[in-house]
């Protein structure tokens, strides 16, 4: 055992002693724990939520910037039907505005893209993806493949054009990695276990930002009131959980700043990035082996944002989206030290503002720009922009500058997580992670939530609420056995 200092020690006694014991302190303020504390506070739980960053949100985070706010994280609601952010949203009279996200085709060299050709390859590649072969395999290899065998089949007369095919295949390549925030597109599975909501597809939060699905959950919305028997305590990182094998025993969580919080059950949310780095020291006694496995095998990638406001938008009118097509001549002739540039997939126009625009990067380029000196993302960005969108326009410098930092964020370590190649190896890790640790009479008291749990709807914000829920009703239905 490591030596404690005595303070540290005659400190753990007293708080250990007098410090009230909650019925559940949740670890992590995301969607995941903001639903499950929630939900537990509404059916009278007594709740401590402890949150390591100084806001609430997790991987959402809505900020002021341009003429409005902006997201630098989550930013649509993907799937309206049986979504439990659009419900939140409707039940509470906000109206959440459907984004029609027509993306334009921008080529590297200035020149017209063949819309129509793009479009259709497109359309199939995704078709592609929604028809897995009997056999996974790595995703970019199979789309690589049927979408050369459909060249050849329906226009023959490009199928030796190898340099549109492979400017086709990056853009597909960028396009999935962005997605899905997978460092490589043959890490991906075709055997993916993720089903899309129904409904609209990029049903935003506009003006009132993602914030606002917090908001209401914790009944802060409009200067309401919260709840009074949740606790929330902000920058607050959590250092150490125990595990309570015996039922009298309550569970300990320790905190950074030495602060000591007692509980009959925990729910933990954090981020599966987070579970990598940490779980060894986060937890005593030690996961089992079935979560330590899930917790190695499973994968989380990154995705990024650079967010650029303008004294006014200088972009069409009717602009929604635009994608990048790297010509592979141009791609190459970029310096080695700005490759990063040449992975930008590219802009959207957010609707919490009239003047931003929002460059889209993932993988190493995603990490590598969360280093870079401002000056430099802010003029390479400008270049990118400049070299797709400025051949007609002279596009003014970018009035501010702002980017995510998600991969950095020790809090997050990475954008969510994806079907990977083992799945199929594994096709119960996710669940495998969320499964609760029993005391010896069989109760759950540690517990698991978070996007990586939820098998059909991880990597997004209805999916972690989902598990958050999930977890705060295995906890009710469980105490009204007793
Ligand atoms: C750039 C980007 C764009 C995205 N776009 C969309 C989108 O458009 N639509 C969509 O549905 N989803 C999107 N997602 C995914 C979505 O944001 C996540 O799936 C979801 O927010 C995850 O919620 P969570 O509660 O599982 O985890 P998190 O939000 O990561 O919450 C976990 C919380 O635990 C806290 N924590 C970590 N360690 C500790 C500790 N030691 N002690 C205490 N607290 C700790 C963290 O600070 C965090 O607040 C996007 C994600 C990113 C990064
Ligand atoms: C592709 O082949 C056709 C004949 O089938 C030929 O006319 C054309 O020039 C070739 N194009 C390239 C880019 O090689
Ligand atoms: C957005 O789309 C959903 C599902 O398709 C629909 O139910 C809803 O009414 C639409 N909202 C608006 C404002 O049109
Ligand atoms: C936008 O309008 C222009 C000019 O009217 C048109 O050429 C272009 O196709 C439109 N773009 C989109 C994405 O609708
Ligand atoms: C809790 O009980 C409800 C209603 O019986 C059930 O639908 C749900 O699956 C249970 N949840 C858990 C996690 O046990």
């Amino acid at each position: 055992m490591n030596m404690i200092p005595w303070s540290v020690l005659l400190f753990l006694c007293v708080a250990g002693s007098h410090a009230m014991v909650y019925d559940t302190i949740v670890v992590g303020l995301g969607s995941a724990g903001t639903t499950a504390a929630s939900t537990l506070a509404q059916a009278g739980k007594k709740v401590l939520a402890l949150e390591a960053m100084d806001r609430v949100g997790g991987r959402v985070n809505t900020v002021p910037f341009g003429d409005g706010l902006v997201e630098l994280g989550a930013e649509w609601i993907h799937g309206t039907i049986n979504s439990r952010v659009y419900e939140t949203a409707i039940a509470n009279n906000i109206d959440i505005v459907n984004q029609t996200l027509d993306f334009q085709f921008l080529v590297s060299d200035g020149s017209p893209a063949d819309t129509k050709l793009i479009s259709e390859l497109m359309d199939f590649a995704f078709q592609v993806i929604d028809d897995p072969p009997p056999v996974p395999e790595p995703l970019g290899q199979y789309v690589t493949r049927r979408v050369n065998e459909h060249i050849k089949e329906k226009y023959p007369q490009i199928a030796n054009d190898t340099h549109f095919i492979e400017s086709f295949l990056y853009c597909m390549k960028l396009g999935m990695e962005g997605y899905e925030s997978s460092d490589n597109w043959n890490d991906l599975t075709t055997f993916s276990q993720y089903e899309e909501l129904d409904g609209h597809q990029h049903a935003s939060w506009h003006r009132y930002g993602y914030k606002t699905f917090f908001e209401l959950m914790l009944n802060t919305y409009n200067n309401g009131p919260g709840y009074p028997n949740l606790d929330i305590a902000l920058n607050k990182e959590v250092s150490r959980i125990t595990w309570p094998r015996q039922p009298a025993e309550d569970a300990v969580v320790s905190c950074s700043d030495g602060s000591v919080y007692r509980a009959r059950s925990v729910i933990v949310t954090v981020s599966l990035g987070v579970l990598k780095e940490r779980h060894n020291t986060l937890f005593s006694a030690a996961l089992p082996s079935e979560k330590t496995t899930a917790i190695k095998i499973m994968s989380m990638g990154v995705i990024g944002k650079i967010i650029l406001s303008f004294e006014k938008p200088w972009w069409p009118k009717n602009m929604t989206g635009s994608t990048f097509i790297w010509k592979a001549e141009d791609r190459k002739s970029i310096p080695k030290e700005d490759i990063w540039t040449s992975m930008m997939s590219g802009a959207s126009v957010a609707m919490g503002t009239s003047n931003t625009l929002t460059l889209w990067l993932c993988s190493e380029a995603a990490k590598l720009v969360e280093t870079l000196p401002e000056d430099v993302v802010k003029a390479k960005s400008m270049e990118i922009l400049r070299r797709f969108m400025g051949r007609d326009t002279n596009i003014p410098e970018p009035t501010a500058m702002l980017r995510s930092n998600w991969y950095k964020n020790p809090y997050t370590r990475g954008g969510y997580t994806y079907d990977n190649i083992l799945t199929p190896q594994y096709p119960n890790a996710r669940e495998d992670l969320g499964k609760p640790l029993l005391d010896s009479a069989g109760n759950p008291r540690v517990l698991f939530a978070g996007e990586a749990t939820n098998r059909q709807h991880y990597s997004t914000v209805h999916g972690a609420s989902e598990t958050g829920y999930r977890e705060a009703m295995r906890l009710l239905n469980n105490s009204k056995k007793i």
